[in-house]
């Protein structure tokens, strides 16, 4: 079993969204795919309702998602940790013991042809970035779902 955690700041907008998106794109027989976020502010609950309904939107249910906090131990339960921002890179870096658990940790947009490194935060603003954010993540986790099946 190969074991992915995505990483946030709530664990509310991004993170559950891309968890929900990459599940979708792997055989859930060899990979396991879960979520977390740095603050912990919104721990034990469920995802935004505008992460929800986007998500429904495109066909995934992310209702029955929980929010919980990241921690050092997820270095030893994870395989890799896709992160959204440099403040979450930050945030899990702080709590890697080496240089193999640093090598677990890529940014979701780091791949060929991506303008941009950062999924913007969506919480404070309108519907319109949930869905800038869901296209965003949807191109991302194509191409990591191609190269995880093929183990790269
Ligand atoms: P997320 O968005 O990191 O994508 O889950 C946020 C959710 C909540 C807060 C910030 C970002 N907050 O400050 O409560």
């Amino acid at each position: 079993m190969t074991k992915i955690l995505i990483v946030c700041l709530g664990n509310i907008c991004r993170s559950p969204l891309a968890e929900g998106i990459l599940q979708s794109k792997l055989p859930n027989d060899k990979f396991l795919v879960d979520s977390a976020g740095t603050s912990g502010f919104h721990n034990g609950n469920p995802p935004d309702i505008r992460s929800i309904e986007v998500a429904e939107k495109y066909g995934l249910n992310i209702s029955n998602q929980t929010s919980r906090l990241f921690k050092g131990y997820d270095f030893e339960l994870f395989d890799h940790i896709f992160v959204m921002d440099q403040s979450n890179y930050n945030a899990v870096i702080r709590q890697a013991q080496n240089d193999k658990d640093i090598e677990k940790v890529k940014f979701i947009l780091n791949f060929p042809g991506s303008k941009i490194k950062e999924v913007p935060d969506p919480y404070y603003g309108g519907e319109k970035g949930f869905e800038n954010v869901y296209k965003m993540l949807d191109i991302a986790c194509k191409y990591h779902s191609e190269r995880l099946k093929n183990n790269l």
